[in-house]
Formats: structure tokens, sequence, C-alpha cells
């Protein structure tokens, strides 16, 4: 299900902030702009989906460092709103500070879920297949009946965290797994005492882990598929005369690189930090399980400009089965991704402490027409 579109109100600099999505979405912007509070704000939603929402939200030091800070205007809710919309189906939610509501000291710092809502949306309707408020929890069951799931859920996490029943709740299971599906890279750690330097026991590794401490496995696991070639190749784009090859030593799997003019291969602890980046970069890219989406925040750090086009490449490339989501600073990357698939970057910009679209004015953004009409 590909995701068209994410509207985000309230969080961290983004007041309010609509973004269409496309197959390809570069987010391009200085610094403190609200690059990677949009990354956050995505990736929210994800937490939700996997009932850690209120701990995503205390890492980042909880809801009151969380939500917009500035100004409001007499009506704006002290809330922060995600919504999405993928295919036929929009999903928001909206929540506030678990202190007021509950009137406690302890937790103040966690989320009350104010508002749950999915939505259908077909042939011009919309229709309610879940409704959360402050007081209820009610989801729409297949057969068109209405069930109450309001015992079942903490005030501080979504509904996606305690449904049960696949049959009766076909639509929000397939969303929920939707979410659980998508994949964050946000830095891999490449310092001398990274888990990416450490060879390790192999084990078939489909998805390169968050941190990339399963690099070796990943990158094993590749070429074991047959896609050794495909992964040279971008080896070779970005290094010229390069290969990799991954070897055990008593139980444990390293990864190597052969390079022009040395006559030993250099092992995983040996290589560069750029290096090492991109190698990350291109096992998650070319992971043999490609999720519906894949959210990279600020990939280029740490690799020098002359890897930007390859990278720019393995994007494309990765584009073509799964949907992309990459917040940069850097203008040339951008720019040769929209060389190479006609993809526009989405600028970002900073005005007053708040986030905003370049060229796009606050409510520029107008719903599609099903999703004005109840049935
Ligand atoms: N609760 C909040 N309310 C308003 N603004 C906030 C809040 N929390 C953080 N900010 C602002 O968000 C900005 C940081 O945004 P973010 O980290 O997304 O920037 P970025 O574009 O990723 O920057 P960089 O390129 O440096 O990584 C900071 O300027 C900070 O002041
Ligand atoms: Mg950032």
């Amino acid at each position: 299900m590909p995701l068209t579109d994410f509207h985000i109100q309230g969080y961290r600099s983004v007041r309010d902030v609509w973004l269409k999505l496309q197959n390809i979405n570069v987010i391009i912007g200085p610094n403190g702009c609200g690059k990677t509070n949009l990354y956050r704000g995505i990736h929210l939603i994800a937490a939700a989906s996997t009932g850690s929402f209120s701990k995503a939200l205390a890492d980042e030091g909880g809801m009151p460092s969380s939500l917009w800070a500035g100004k409001r205007r007499t009506s704006e809710p002290v809330a922060m709103q995600l919504s999405v919309r993928l295919d036929d189906y929009r999903y928001s939610l909206v929540c506030g500070l678990a202190g007021k509501v509950r009137r406690t000291e302890t937790f103040a710092r966690d989320p009350f879920v104010l508002k749950e809502e999915v939505f259908l949306l077909k042939n011009g309707q919309k229709s309610s297949l879940l409704k959360r408020t402050k007081q209820s929890v009610t989801a729409r069951t297949s057969d068109g009946k209405r069930a109450d799931y309001t015992l079942q859920i903490q005030d501080n996490e979504s509904v996606f965290s305690g449904l049960r029943d696949p049959h009766a709740f076909p639509e929000l299971f397939a969303l929920r797994e939707e979410f659980r599906a998508w994949r964050f890279y946000h830095n891999f750690r490449t310092d001398v005492g990274s888990p990416v330097r450490s060879p390790h026991v192999p084990l078939f590794t489909p998805v390169l882990s968050h941190d990339g401490h399963d690099l070796a496995s990943a990158v094993a696991s590749i070429i074991e598929a047959g896609q050794a070639d495909l992964f040279n190749e971008m080896v070779e784009i970005a290094f010229p005369g390069s290969s990799i090859f991954t070897a055990e030593t008593r139980g444990l799997l390293n990864l190597y690189m052969s390079m022009p003019g040395f006559a030993r291969p250099f092992s995983i602890a040996e290589l560069s930090d750029g290096t090492l980046q991109y190698l990350c970069l291109l096992a998650a890219l070319l992971s043999l399980r490609a999720p519906p989406l894949m959210v990279l925040n600020e990939p280029e750090s740490s690799l020098h400009r002359d890897l930007l086009e390859s990278l720019a490449k393995l994007v494309v490339h990765a584009s073509k089965d799964t949907q992309i989501w990459l917040t940069t600073h850097s203008r040339e990357l951008a720019d040769y991704i929209l060389d190479m698939s006609g993809y526009e970057p989405v600028e970002l910009e900073k005005v007053e402490g708040e986030t905003r679209l370049v060229g796009v004015g606050l409510g520029g953004y107008k719903e599609d027409d099903d999703e004005t009409q109840s049935s």
C-alpha cells in the first residue's frame, strides 16, 4: 500500500505540515529546519503499530518535549496529530499530555491518546473502521458490527497495540502489518567500537538491523541468494576495482574488501567510516525482503561527495520495489536523484521557528473529495 500523504501537526518544530508523497521522496533543507522531526513523526506511526508509541516519545524526552513549543492561536489545541493516507485508508492519531487528563505527576511526560481513527475511503465515500475518543474505543467488524475495545487499550498506546482477532478486523490488521513492515535507518555507528565492525555468528539475515550490527550476515545472505553480481556492481561503481566477500573464522563471520594495489583484503575493522556507511546502505537498500516503505535519515553523513552519485543510483534502484523517504542536507544528492528518477525534492525551511514547505503556504493543501463525504 503506497503512502500517499502525511499530515503532522503540533509536533516539535512541525506546527502544521501536509506532505503529498510519491514513490521517491527526498526531503531537503538546512540545519535545524525539521527534516529529522518529520522522520521521527513518521517513525512514531510505526512505533504506534508495535505498541511502543509511548516508549518512542519517552526516548525523545516525553510528551512535553514533543509538543510544539511555540505560540498557539486560542483555538489551537495543546496536542499533536499524526495522520497518513495509504491507498483507501486514512489513519490518524491525536494525543496530548497525560498529566492534564489523568492528573498525575509521576507519568506527566506520558502521551494520552485523545483520538484515533481509521477511515475507509472508497467510491467517493468515507466510512469509519475505528473510532476512539477519550472515553471509548469501537471498531467495525468484517460483518459490519461495532465491537467495544475500550478496556483492552492503554491510554498512552495506539489501538494497534491491543488489537485481537484478525478475522473480525481484517482491514485494521492489514493496516497494522503495513506500518510494522516500514523500515527505518537513522544512522550507522562506524567508530572503532561500533558493533558494525565486530565479526559475529552468521545468521541468514534478509533484513539489515537498524544499527547494522549484522552487516556481514546481511551481505552473505545477499550473496547466497545469487545477488553477488549486483552487490559487487554497486561496490565497483563506488570504489572502482574493489570487491566484497565474507568469510568465516572459528565460527565468526567477517566482511572483507579487496582493493586494487593491495596484496591482501581489508577486514571490516579496517575499513574507513565512509566505506562502512556506504556498505551498510548497500545492504539496507539491496535487502532480500523489500519493505513497503524505507525511511533514511541523512544517509549521506560521513560519505564523501564522490559517493553521492552511487548512493543516488542505489536509491533509485531500490525504489523499484520500495517507496523511499529520504531526508538530506545534500543538494547534490537530491539533484542526482532528480536527474535519475524525475522526482523533485521537497524543500523545507524554518519560518519563525516553524517547519514549512518552501513555496507552499499554510493551508495550501486540500483534502481529496473522498475524504469529505461520509457514508
Ligand atoms: N518542542 C519543540 N517545539 C518547537 N521546536 C522544536 C521542538 N523541539 C525541537 N524543536 C526544533 O526543531 C529543530 C530541529 O529539527 P530537526 O532535528 O528535525 O532539524 P534537521 O533539519 O534534521 O537539522 P540537521 O540538518 O541539523 O540534522 C531545532 O531547531 C529545534 O529548536
Ligand atoms: Mg537532522
